[in-house]
């Protein structure tokens, strides 16, 4: 894809304090900054942002990364996206690669750049705006439903005219491939062209980066569909993006909930009622990736459906879906609104503080997880409580999170008259989750870390102490000894300095990549400002040096007892002792 000697370029020009400062404001604290952590709610900073290893980490909840990963965990953006951005910010432009051309090449006709679609997406958003003010139909059917000016501004609400071609008065070359990848147009089969959205009300959907990726648009009244929505286009895939997420960024982190429910129209009307934190997934069921995406923002996921059947079954569907991202300590419940109403009107019959007291009752993930379980089965006979235990097994083994599991098993346990135990086999799920308090305090003494470990954290730490001499390597069998070759080849290739961050994104393998970070978070939490990497660097290396000789020394000294040294062994041999105090 891009070229990694670009990455480290990239990471060598940009400073991590400034990518972060523009969205996080940060404090000076000794050699490092810090703030409150912009991925988890907290009232005093634990957030540390360091300049010399270009690495920010979270001692909160661990966050952690790279002036890229920054980007992608706070913007959402993808991969490429984020190396775009940081390249933008210096003044660099990413080499265009194969990969990025085939992307554009397959989904595309011909020439036709994503910058184009967004470009016509972005003109097409301010020509509904701009026919809203101009409709007095449009204007009327928002003021009836209760939506103000402010808040239609706020989402950007527009109005698509009553006309085949409204688009053209746009886009001079109304045939252009853009507007049909872009989702704007649709071609009949006779070849005439026409605009998709006519005589509705606009809702632009936006992206990550608060730029407009497609549109829902409604009809004013009765008419199918009720909704008509883009396409999936080069820009925009329904089951990644949440309508309202940008309007909502702010109120999501202040209070560390979010709302998630069905409709553009909730999402707004919750807006109109003081209720800021809605999003709404776009007429599909909650994705695993919409999880991930909001527990990387919010302590806590409301989902809040329709009181009907269909919205039962999306809640169940999203709760599927969400097993698999469960975080401990982060909370996930579901609030069912009264038959009939979804939450639009709900508050608009109930208000805000209706609406705020009715969140109380949202039933925890575990609850509606059992309720729903057990709604099929007859508890009271023992197939009963056969079918009850089968049917959650599939369902508990993809939680991944252990106190969570534990959790559940312990209610499901309780239900089907088993011990936990019992049940955790029938599971698979073997042993019990220690407890923190165990692990470290159970047995004996704490293993020292592993010479091959320190001095990986020292080339973390410096990756430029790898250009200079080692002799010995750390001879453990573990992961940390198969990654110092990596690293030091790597650094020792590299044509330009290579700072910690460059050093991470570098690893091409993603096991190594993971370690280095994992590594490079101890560092954080561990090393001292002042701690003078360079001087343990050379104490570690004489470790390993000795380690080797006392081996080497054992090696001869046991053959020395069964069989004849060679010439060149008995000098080794007698020049280890010497050296042996
Ligand atoms: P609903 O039918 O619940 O609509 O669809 P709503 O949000 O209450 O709309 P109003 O209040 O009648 O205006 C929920 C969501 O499902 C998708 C849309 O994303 C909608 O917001 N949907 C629904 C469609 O995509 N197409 C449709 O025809 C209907
Ligand atoms: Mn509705």
């Amino acid at each position: 894809m891009i070229p990694p000697e670009f990455i480290q370029a990239l990471l060598s020009r940009v400073d991590i304090v400034d990518v972060i400062e523009r969205h996080v404001p940060l404090k000076r604290a000794g050699a490092n900054f810090s703030a409150c952590c912009p991925f988890h709610n907290e009232k005093t900073p634990s957030f540390t942002v360091s300049p010399a290893k270009q690495f920010y980490h979270c001692f909160g909840c661990s966050a952690h990364g790279t002036a890229i990963s920054f980007l992608i965990e706070y913007q959402g953006l993808s991969f490429v996206e984020a190396v775009k951005e940081l390249a933008g910010m210096v003044g660099m432009v990413v080499p265009e690669s194969q990969a990025l051309h085939s992307r554009a090449r397959s989904t595309l006709d011909g020439q036709v750049s994503i910058d184009a679609i967004h470009e016509a997406l972005h003109v097409a958003m301010h020509y509904f705006r701009g026919e809203l003010k101009r409709s007095e139909a449009a204007i009327a059917y928002l003021k009836q439903r209760g939506v103000s000016g402010e808040v239609a501004a706020k989402f950007g609400l527009g109005y698509a005219p009553d006309g085949w071609q409204g688009l053209a008065t746009e886009f001079p070359d109304y045939q252009s491939g853009v507007l049909l990848q872009a989702g704007l147009v649709v071609d009949s089969p006779e070849g005439r062209r026409y605009d998709r959205f006519r005589n509705r009300v606009m809702f632009p959907i936006l992206g990550a980066k608060g730029n407009v990726i497609g549109f829902g648009g409604r009809v004013m009244g009765e008419g199918e569909p009720k909704y008509l929505n883009s396409p999936e286009t080069p820009v925009f895939e329904k089951g990644h993006e949440l309508y309202g997420l940008t309007q909502a960024r702010r109120a999501i982190r202040d209070g560390g909930e979010v709302i998630v429910v069905e409709g553009y129209m909730d999402v707004v009307a919750l807006a109109q009622h003081g209720v800021e934190n809605a999003v709404a997934t776009l007429g599909t069921a909650t994705t695993g990736t919409h999880i991930q995406k909001l527990l990387r923002q919010a302590d806590q996921i409301v989902f809040s459906f329709d009181g009907d059947k269909a919205g039962r079954g999306a809640a169940w569907r999203a709760l599927e879906n969400s097993l698999p991202e469960l975080v401990d300590k982060k909370q996930i419940s579901f609030l069912f609104l009264p038959e009939g109403h979804d939450p639009d009107s709900f508050i608009r019959e109930f208000g805000g503080g209706g609406f705020m007291e009715k969140l109380r009752d949202a039933l925890p993930l575990s609850e509606f997880f059992l309720r729903e379980l057990k709604a099929g089965v007859n508890l009271r006979s023992q197939e009963g409580r056969a079918q009850l235990t089968e049917n959650a097994k599939p369902l508990v083994q993809k939680i991944k999170a252990p106190i969570f599991s534990l959790q559940i098993r312990k209610r499901l346990a309780q239900e089907v008259g088993l011990a936990q135990g019992e049940l955790d086999r029938e599971y698979g799920i073997k042993g019990q989750v220690k407890s923190r308090r165990t692990l470290s305090s159970g047995h004996s003494v704490r293993q020292a870390p592993s010479l091959a470990r320190q001095l990986l954290k020292c080339l973390i730490a410096m990756p430029e102490l790898a250009r200079g001499v080692i002799n010995e390597m750390p001879d453990e069998p573990c992961i940390e000894s198969d990654v110092i070759p990596e690293v030091i080849g790597y650094v020792r290739q590299a044509t330009a300095p290579v700072t910690t961050a460059g050093l991470i994104q570098g690893m091409a393998d993603p096991a190594h990549h993971s370690l280095l970070n994992a590594l490079c978070r101890e560092i954080m939490g561990e090393w001292q400002d002042d701690f003078d990497v360079q001087k343990w660097f050379d104490d570690v290396l004489r470790k390993i040096d000795a380690a080797g000789a006392d081996k080497k020394f054992e090696a001869l000294q046991a053959k020395s007892q069964h069989e004849k040294l060679s010439l060149e062994e008995k000098a080794h041999f007698q020049r280890l002792i010497s050296t042996r105090t």
